[in-house]
């Protein structure tokens, strides 16, 4: 009910929206609307009431809360559910947890007392410093495909955070955004599911916006996007802008049944593309990243000039002077 009445208010903001139009909407009572907005300004919303003229929403917080969350889920559309913590272990752990009761759901946590990051590694998410969030998909696809949901995934993310037009984020394939040399967000896709087909995939992203510092062994090679930008940053903003671009990404994706529709984009974002790269599991050599294509293959040239396509979660690709794993 709340949801609804911001999202009344939310449609108009700056001017005034009557308190008749507010009851007959919702159907509730004049008091239990009251009420409602009273909770709302409690959140942060700032809301200015005039006798005859009703409510108006002249701000919103800048920090993110449950109906801000519902609010934009509902908006979108393509999740049931919205969950916001203040504190929660880990977002991933949490839908994987309550697969059972939810369809599809996004869960967002100021902070994260158990992040997880990719082959079982810490991921440092203090209260306020990042958007640590995940998302509960059932994807009809096959399994083996399930790993190229993780680029539709950073393609949607580099598209929000375009609109911070000082900062060019690019994709290190197949799951980190980077801004120049330095790590600014991490995706985490995990699975269950039978030979073939998919009971869910959770997909965890974690991107770093206030940090002003890193503690070692990663303070040379992650980065937060407060040291890019002089432009406010709102997770509430960054949230919806994602959510817009992943419904239409994520779609297509289903759809096209590969990432054939988001091969240009990829590779105009790639990070590695023209680079040497470090296989991890492979002898040292002269290995040349070339691009990837619509299987989300990484596409490298080895030392004898052969073209070898490198699979998601076969190795671990990095640049050589940024051989540290994070
Ligand atoms: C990586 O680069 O290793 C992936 C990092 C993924 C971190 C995010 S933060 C939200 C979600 N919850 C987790 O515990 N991990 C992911």
């Amino acid at each position: 009910m709340r949801t609804q009445i911001l999202k009344l208010l939310a449609a108009q903001p700056g001017t005034f929206v009557s308190g008749e139009s507010l009851i007959k909407a919702t159907g509730i009572s004049r008091q239990g609307v009251w009420k409602h907005i009273q909770a709302l300004i409690d959140e942060g919303y700032q809301i200015t009431s005039a006798k005859g003229q009703g409510y108006c929403l002249e701000a919103s917080p800048t920090d993110l809360t449950q109906t801000q969350l519902e609010t934009i889920v509902g908006v979108n559309g393509l999740l049931d559910k919205a969950l916001h913590f203040e504190t929660i272990g880990s977002t991933n752990a949490y839908l994987k947890e309550h697969s059972r009761k939810l369809t599809t759901a996004l869960v967002v946590s100021d902070e994260q007392t158990a992040g997880r990051g990719r082959l079982g590694r810490n991921w440092e998410s203090a209260a306020g410093d990042g958007l640590w969030m995940s998302m509960l998909l059932r994807p009809p696809i096959q399994p083996a495909k399930a790993s190229m949901l993780t680029q539709v995934v950073a393609v949607s993310m580099v598209k929000a955070l375009q609109c911070f037009e000082d900062v060019r984020v690019s994709i290190k394939w197949p799951n980190d955004l980077w801004i120049g040399e330095t790590k600014l967000c991490g995706i985490l896709t995990e699975m269950a599911a039978e030979i073939n087909a998919i009971e869910y995939v959770v997909v965890g992203i974690g991107v770093n916006l206030k940090q002003q510092s890193f503690p070692e062994p990663i303070s040379g090679v992650a980065t937060s996007l407060v040291k890019h930008t002089q432009m406010p940053i709102s997770r509430a903003q960054i949230v919806a802008r994602f959510l817009d671009y992943f419904k239409e990404d994520y779609q297509q994706f289903i759809a096209d049944g590969d990432l054939s529709g988001f091969v240009p984009f990829l590779n105009e974002n790639a990070y590695l593309n023209g680079h040497q790269v470090w296989l991890s599991d492979r002898p040292d050599g002269n290995y040349k990243a070339l691009g990837v294509n619509a299987l989300g293959e990484l596409q490298v040239q080895d030392p004898e000039g052969n073209i070898v396509g490198l699979s998601y979660g076969e190795v671990s690709v990095r640049r050589k002077d940024y051989a540290i794993g994070i």
